[in-house]
């Protein structure tokens, strides 16, 4: 059974359409990214699938349930990064922890689940005295108190800085590695790339386009590109010019790349700033969500 079978999804915000048909499955042990741009739907749907929005119309299946009926038991099975507030501030980060993994009939022990967000040295440290990007790593915690098989994360490294969201990702393939199935939302390719098994593209409030990281860029993926500061007289035909760049798109970039190299060696000529550029996920998303 998948852990998410979404068919026919439909949301509406006062007669405008915010979510329009949309189809997911995620199966058991998957990390799929959801990935759109401002406005897309993506948090309107996640929201209907954790139970926290209600649908009008569409049938939707999460670990066999319907979370609009918002069982119990089903509420157990999922995790869920918390929004912002709500934290009791006077409260340690281990504290907290225990409080809230009480509710749990499973759930993972305060020790370890520092250690997972990487909070060892601030386990006895009040909430409020937590940085910003320490707060949403102790939300991450939160959300794993319960050893929920599904977590949800919208979002999960927004306003991180740079090392942070790096280490974010470490905690999020431990995850992954655990067998956890994972529904996240990001803006960063880099995260999708690194952390998804498969991708969602939405526009819209529909999907415009679904696969693996690599399945993308096969399907969607242009030419390579190949640049470098303009001179004269190259053997290619195919180049156009983008400011004081050559640009030659190539679907056999091995050999027009020995094409241009060996013409410029012959002649003792540097190409001056060669790049060679495969087209990225960001290329793709940029195109499809136009
Ligand atoms: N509570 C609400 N009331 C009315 N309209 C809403 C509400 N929540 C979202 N919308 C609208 O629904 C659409 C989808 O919003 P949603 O938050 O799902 O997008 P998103 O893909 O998560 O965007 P972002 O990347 O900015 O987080 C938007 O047009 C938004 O304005
Ligand atoms: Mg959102």
């Amino acid at each position: 059974m998948a852990a998410i079978e979404v068919s026919g999804l439909v949301k509406t915000y006062d007669g405008v359409v915010a979510v329009d048909g949309v189809d997911l499955t995620v199966e058991p042990g998957e990390v799929l990214a959801l990935l759109g741009p401002n406005g897309a739907g993506k948090t309107t749907t996640v929201e209907i699938l954790e139970g926290h929005r209600r649908r009008d119309g569409g049938t939707v299946r999460v670990l066999g349930y319907d979370p609009e009926q918002g069982d119990r038991a089903f509420r157990e099975r999922i995790g869920i990064v918390l929004q912002e507030g709500g934290l009791e501030e006077t409260l340690t980060v281990r504290e907290a922890l225990e409080i809230y993994g009480a509710a749990y009939p499973r759930r993972l022990d305060a020790d370890r689940l520092v250690e997972l967000v990487e909070l060892g040295d601030k386990a006895d440290a009040r909430i409020r005295t937590l940085s910003g990007g320490q707060r949403r790593r102790l939300d991450l915690a939160l959300a794993l108190v319960g050893d929920p098989e599904l977590v949800f994360l919208d979002e999960p490294t927004t306003g991180f800085d740079p090392s942070a969201r790096r280490r974010a990702w470490d905690t999020l393939e431990a995850l992954a590695s655990m067998g956890k199935t994972i529904l996240l939302t990001t803006h960063y390719m880099e995260e999708a790339n690194r952390l998804a098994h498969r991708i969602v593209m939405m526009a819209h409030g529909r999907v415009v386009a679904e696969g693996s990281p690599d399945e993308l860029r096969r399907r969607y993926g242009s030419r390579t590109a190949i640049r470098f500061r303009a001179v004269d007289g190259i053997p290619v035909e195919a180049a156009r010019l983008e400011g004081d760049r050559v640009v030659v798109e190539t679907d056999r970039p091995t050999e027009t790349l020995h094409r241009l190299t060996s013409w410029a060696t012959e002649r003792g000529i540097e190409l001056q700033d060669l790049e060679v550029h495969r087209p990225g996920l960001e290329d793709i998303y940029l195109e499809l969500t136009r």
